[in-house]
């Protein structure tokens, strides 16, 4: 047994205190300290990508509560120094025994290494939040937007997914709306930003527009196989054959339906521009009943996770350079659908930072509330902690021969 997981017990020594109004006083690393709980070691695969990158950032940001940390990624990387948070790490080659004391593991290293690594961490006593396609649409593997579905954190056996980024952008302003008003149909397009398929493809637009500046005949195209400097294509995952729909559009229709745990129509169409970072979205919505823009405007002032930018009289409205670095979801060119009678239909143009909010901080989000919820049990006297229900998962069924997918953001 970790260390993390003997904190339920530790805790029931504690005293109890007001959790809300701590909560708004100090971060959740002093309250568990005040609370004299043991604090989760966290391991994090993939450190030296895009996301893992931004996990390293955001863990020091929200002073997310940890003990130790272990930073894995590939044989390239190993033996790589960082120094983080005033101490110096060395990174270690993921491997099976890379999880040995891990209570929460933080996986962005790509499908593959999620589905050959993440029974290990599970059978070692940690929880995955996965941020790959890997497990996502696996039954008992909760598939979470915290400001959509939280209570499906508790579900879990050993593994939460994290969703597709472009779908969990979507998903934050939708939801807000739906659940005022039933959405019954979603067209969505996506805009979407070269970070969303790694670090490298980042590099390669900043390096395709030196190759321009530099007047050189072909820029260097090893990801896309393209130029993409002055060009915007349909996204780079698989298209099926029979429905002409690609990876990437599939999976804002699929997981969808699973975050909201209802079925709503979508239908996406998913397109690359040459953007360094943070995806757009033009939404066209359709209600059950009508629903008017001063009302959706203030359900997506108050709700949570959302910035509105929506200036008409100055053209002002969300864009990647805006959105890129920041946690909300900016929301914007919200204006009835005139195309659709009575007041059915609804536009709106979001740009969210898909590494941040459409990876890493809906993922440590998770995090969060993992641990919130092992606090919460364990001052009821109800939990073992953490890791609940997660031994022996893959005996249990979790299959990891999904196919394999190229891109995966
Ligand atoms: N980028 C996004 O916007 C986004 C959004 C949502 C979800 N995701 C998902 O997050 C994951 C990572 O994406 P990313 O954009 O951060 O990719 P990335 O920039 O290409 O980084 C990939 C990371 O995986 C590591 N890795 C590769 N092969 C490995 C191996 N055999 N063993 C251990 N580590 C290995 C790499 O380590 P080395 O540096 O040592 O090679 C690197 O740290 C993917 O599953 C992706 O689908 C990404």
């Amino acid at each position: 047994m970790s260390s993390f997981l003997k904190m339920s017990l530790v805790l029931r020594r504690a005293n109890r205190v007001n959790q809300s109004a701590m909560r708004g006083l100090c971060s959740q690393a002093q309250e568990l300290e005040r609370s004299g709980m043991v604090l989760p070691n966290v391991a994090i695969a993939g450190v030296t990508g895009a996301v893992g990158q931004e996990f390293l950032e955001l863990l020091e940001a929200r002073k997310f509560p940890f003990a130790n940390l272990k930073l894995l990624a590939s044989a390239r990387s190993a033996g790589k120094k960082i120094t983080y948070m005033g101490k110096e790490y060395t990174i270690e080659e993921m491997t099976e025994d890379s999880f040995e004391n891990v209570d929460i593991a933080l996986f962005s290293a790509g499908g593959s290494q999620s589905k050959k690594y993440a029974p290990a961490a599970v059978d070692a006593g940690a929880v995955v939040v996965d941020n790959s396609s890997a497990f996502r649409m696996q039954p008992g593997v909760p598939l979470v937007v915290p400001e959509v579905n939280p209570e499906a954190i508790r579900a879990h056996r050993g593994i939460i997914a994290n969703p597709n980024c472009s779908t969990i952008l979507m998903n934050v302003p939708v939801w807000a709306l739906h659940k005022e008003v039933p959405v019954k149909r979603i067209v969505v397009s996506t805009y979407q930003a070269s970070s969303g398929a790694g670090a490298e493809a980042m590099r390669e637009l900043e390096q395709q527009a030196r190759d321009w500046v530099e007047g050189k005949e072909e820029v260097k195209q090893d990801i896309f196989g393209r130029q993409y400097i002055w060009n915007l294509f349909s996204h780079n995952s698989a298209v099926c054959l029979e429905t002409g729909y690609n990876e990437e559009e599939l999976k804002m229709v699929k997981e969808t339906t699973k975050i909201f745990d209802e079925q709503i129509p979508v239908t996406a169409t998913c397109i690359r521009v040459p953007v360094l970072r943070a995806h757009c979205e033009a939404i066209n919505l359709t209600f059950a009943e009508p629903m008017d823009e001063a009302r959706a405007r203030s359900i997506l002032e108050n709700a949570p996770g959302v910035s509105i930018v929506d200036d008409r009289e100055n053209n002002q409205f969300p864009e990647p350079l805006m959105a890129s670095g920041k946690d909300d979801i900016f929301v914007g060119r919200i204006r009835p659908d005139l195309s659709q009678p009575g007041g059915y239909g609804l536009e709106l143009f979001i740009a969210g930072d898909q590494i941040r909010k459409g990876a890493a901080l809906n993922a440590v989000q998770i995090a969060e509330q993992l641990v919130q919820n092992a606090r919460d049990d364990a001052t009821e006297g109800v939990s073992v902690g953490i890791k609940q229900g997660s031994e022996a998962v893959f005996s249990r069924g979790f299959s990891t021969s999904a196919p394999e997918e190229k891109n995966e953001d």
